[in-house]
């Protein structure tokens, strides 16, 4: 049986982690944002489906290229931030079927005739890996801001041309600098957010 992970473990993935908004000056190279898809990539997607797709905009001049779809908000951090997930998902996730869900060969079928279940489905998976993301990066000692301010439609057609392709939120990645945090928001409680019935 799984133990609990210790508690400096959970302070830092969760209990203690922050939103960070600035970045100390410090290259996150590849050798270390590859180990976070690693990472998320084993969280659990409906039929494992595993319907996000990812790219990290780190030269400077993939930069320029998401820059006018930022909100006003979000411009000036994420131009200063070492890297930023595009987090997204494949609408045609279920061509991977057959390969990742191997036992049952008719999967593919439950997707590619409704373009509505197909999108649900990507959205619904392709966000809960957008959470392991963040928590993967968290784990492997880096910070992450993520955002949803800003052109959805702009940056699927400069980064997911195609339009299999569909970006779900922003997330700026690298080592926070504390003076960028913003307070603490408050939490709902237990009781609000749920009961056991
Ligand atoms: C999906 C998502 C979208 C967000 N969008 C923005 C955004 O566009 N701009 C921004 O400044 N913060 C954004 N945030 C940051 C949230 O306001 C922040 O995570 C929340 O207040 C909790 O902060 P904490 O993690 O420091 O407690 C976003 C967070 C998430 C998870």
């Amino acid at each position: 049986m799984a133990k609990a992970i210790d508690a400096a473990a959970l302070e830092q993935i969760l209990l203690a982690a922050r939103t960070h908004n600035k970045f100390l000056d410090k290259e996150v190279p590849d050798s270390l944002l590859k180990p976070i898809v690693d990472t998320m990539r084993m969280g659990p997607t409906s039929a494992n489906c595993q319907p996000a797709r990812i790219v990290f905009v780190k030269s400077a001049a993939a930069k320029e290229r998401l820059k006018p779809f930022l909100s006003e908000g979000n411009r000036a951090k994420t131009m200063a931030a070492p890297a930023c997930a595009i987090i997204g998902h494949d609408l045609e996730f279920y061509e991977n079927l057959p390969r990742v869900f191997p036992h049952n060969q008719s999967a593919k079928s439950w997707f590619n005739s409704s373009p509505a279940h197909a999108e649900t489905t990507a959205f619904r998976n392709g966000s809960l890996q957008g959470a392991y993301f963040i928590i993967a990066a968290r784990a492997l000692g880096l910070d992450t801001g993520p955002m949803s301010g800003y052109d959805q439609s702009g940056v699927d057609g400069e980064f997911f041309p195609g339009g299999k392709g569909k970006s779900n939120f922003l997330c700026s990645v690298g080592y926070g600098d504390p003076s960028g945090v913003m307070q603490r928001l408050p939490r709902l409680n237990f009781d609000e957010i749920a009961k056991i019935v």
